[in-house]
């Protein structure tokens, strides 16, 4: 054990004694908790991260410099599920074909604290209110089952596609129990590989440690761009270099459309010869708290939602759509080869952005400080800012409605990307693939219920503030009608089901069949 001399040496260097203050009142249990986060910490990095941080913060916060460097993505780096209907078959073809390769993992990122769902477990464990009940990982889960599947069928062979999953000090062990307890929800336990990102401390605006307690850290996730060194320090690409990994999907947990290695997304990437994509849907609403893709200074980024100022999220172009309109729906692809050079070479130069945040907080008289104005940061790095470094970027443009639904806030608090709207976009896109496939719902007199189906809603392409008249947002209750991810992956495959029948609402399908009575077949 390292000495308490060693330790005080170890901060004071660095200017950080004060974490130590209250060192003679902690118990045993407490020091040695202190003890642990203490030795964890290399001081005289944090205080190179706060510098560096700090600086760009401050000369980004006059912020037209930024937004005068900004430029919308080119057309042609972009491809499009709806504009593209030509080539979808022909990438969705390319991606099987590599998913059968056994080239194609996913990696999802669920070290984030859900702070605005406001629940203390993982918010992959978070249960909506489907009929099935089943949680976000459950879910995504059954999405890769299927997949699987689907390329067996097709190629012949079986296949597999390991699942990455980062998690933080604070959702690694919950995360381990929920998908131990539910035995991986059919997924081989070997093909499923959690491993745990950075924490930073927060920072008061003076450089100085905040602590939470008197012998505990104010320790924080060190952002979804804590990937990057993750991946070095758990040797995580070697695992995937060993499996024969080459193309990667990584996404955000919150998403209950989630395409999770979406074939065509692949194929698209794959096709092009990129080495670094990203999924968008066309961002309506300047307020929406989306990043945009775009360029800075000439190389690809997503300028974040907290980091644009408003009157650039509002400029339209000159056919009245949003200039900065390729909403980030944290969904991206690598090759493994860039995200080696990426850890290997890159990841040293990525700068912590600075989130300022009103940090409770135990003073130096020991008093439990809770800040009505905000006194310090937070330091996080992003997922995308190694988008700068690609040789070969695109963006391939999705309709919202089939593959975007995020969950952020709880119900209480507002009418957006709540589980309310989340369950509703899924049974939405559910009720529409029914109707594709020929199905019909009656309601309780026999009478077809008028629909405005999915391929209406794509051909009135995307009329401005569309967002905000679509069933999950405008408060409308959807048809009850859920498809096990079992049974179908994107709406293929049902046919067989549902065509030329009439269903009641609700309506389940999954893997032991349909659970409705059928009324009449046609
Ligand atoms: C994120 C995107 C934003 C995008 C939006 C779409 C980033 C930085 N921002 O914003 O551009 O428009 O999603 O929904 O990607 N996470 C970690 N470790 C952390 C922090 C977060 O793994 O330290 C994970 C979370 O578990 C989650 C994801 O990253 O899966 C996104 O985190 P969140 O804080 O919800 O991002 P947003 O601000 O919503």
């Amino acid at each position: 054990m390292m000495d308490v001399d060693k330790l005080h040496q170890h901060a004071a260097k660095a200017g950080q004694s004060h974490v130590l203050q209250f060192w003679e009142e902690l118990s045993e249990v407490q020091r040695s908790h202190l003890l642990e986060e203490i030795k964890n910490l290399d001081f005289l990095e944090l205080n190179g991260f706060f510098r560096k941080a700090m600086d760009a913060f401050s000369a980004s916060s006059s912020q037209e410099k930024v937004d005068a460097r900004m430029e919308a993505v080119p057309q042609e780096v972009f491809g499009s599920a709806t504009r593209d209907q030509q080539h979808l078959q022909q990438w969705e073809a390319q991606g099987f074909h590599q998913i059968a390769d056994g080239k194609v993992a996913v990696l999802l990122l669920a070290g984030g604290q859900g702070t605005r769902l406001g629940v203390s477990y993982p918010k992959g464990m978070y249960d909506v209110g489907l009929p099935s009940h089943k949680s976000l990982f459950q879910i995504q889960a059954e999405r890769i089952l299927k997949l699987q599947k689907l390329a067996k069928e097709r190629h012949g062979k079986d296949c597999v596609i390991p699942w990455y999953i980062m998690t933080s000090g604070r959702t690694m062990e919950s995360t381990h129990d929920f998908f131990r307890k539910h035995q991986y929800f059919g997924l081989k336990e070997e093909n499923l590989i959690l491993f745990q990102q950075g924490m930073l401390p927060a920072m008061s605006f003076e450089g100085k440690v905040l602590m939470e307690e008197k012998g505990k850290l104010s320790m924080a996730p060190d952002g979804n761009g804590g990937l990057y060194r993750a991946l070095g320090a758990h040797g995580v690409l070697k695992d995937m270099e060993n499996r024969g990994i080459e193309y990667i999907h990584v996404y955000c947990v919150d998403n209950i459309l989630v395409k999770v290695a979406d074939p065509v997304f692949v194929g698209f990437c794959v096709t092009k010869e990129a080495d670094c994509g990203a999924k968008v849907v066309e961002k309506m609403n300047p307020t929406e708290p989306v990043g945009v893709v775009c360029r800075v200074d000439g190389v690809y980024q997503v300028v974040e939602y907290s980091e644009i100022t408003l009157a650039t999220a509002q400029k339209r172009s000159t056919d009245g759509r949003l200039m900065y309109n390729a909403g980030n729906i944290a969904n991206h692809f690598f090759t493994r080869r860039f995200l080696q050079q990426v850890v290997e070479v890159h990841e040293p130069q990525l700068q912590h952005h600075v989130a300022v945040k009103k940090i409770p907080h135990v003073d130096t008289q020991g008093v439990l400080i809770h800040p009505d104005k905000p006194n310090g940061i937070k330091m996080e790095k992003f997922v995308f800012d190694i988008f700068q470094f690609a040789k070969k970027f695109v963006v391939f443009e999705v309709l919202r409605e089939e593959e975007f639904s995020p969950l952020k806030n709880a119900d209480s608090q507002n009418g957006k990307d709540n589980p309310s709207t989340a369950r509703h976009a899924l049974l939405s896109l559910h009720h529409c693939w029914v109707l594709n496939a020929g199905g019909h719902f009656v309601d309780e007199n026999g009478t077809r219920i008028p629909a405005i189906p999915l391929q209406s809603r794509k051909e009135n392409g995307s009329a401005q503030d569309k967002t905000e008249t679509t069933m999950q947002e405008a408060g409308d209750v959807p048809i009850q009608c859920e498809i096990s991810p079992l049974v179908s992956y994107s709406g293929e495959g049902l046919e067989p089901y549902v065509k030329n029948k009439e269903f009641h609402a609700p309506l389940t399908i999954d893997e032991t069949g349909i659970h409705q009575l059928v009324r009449n077949g046609l």
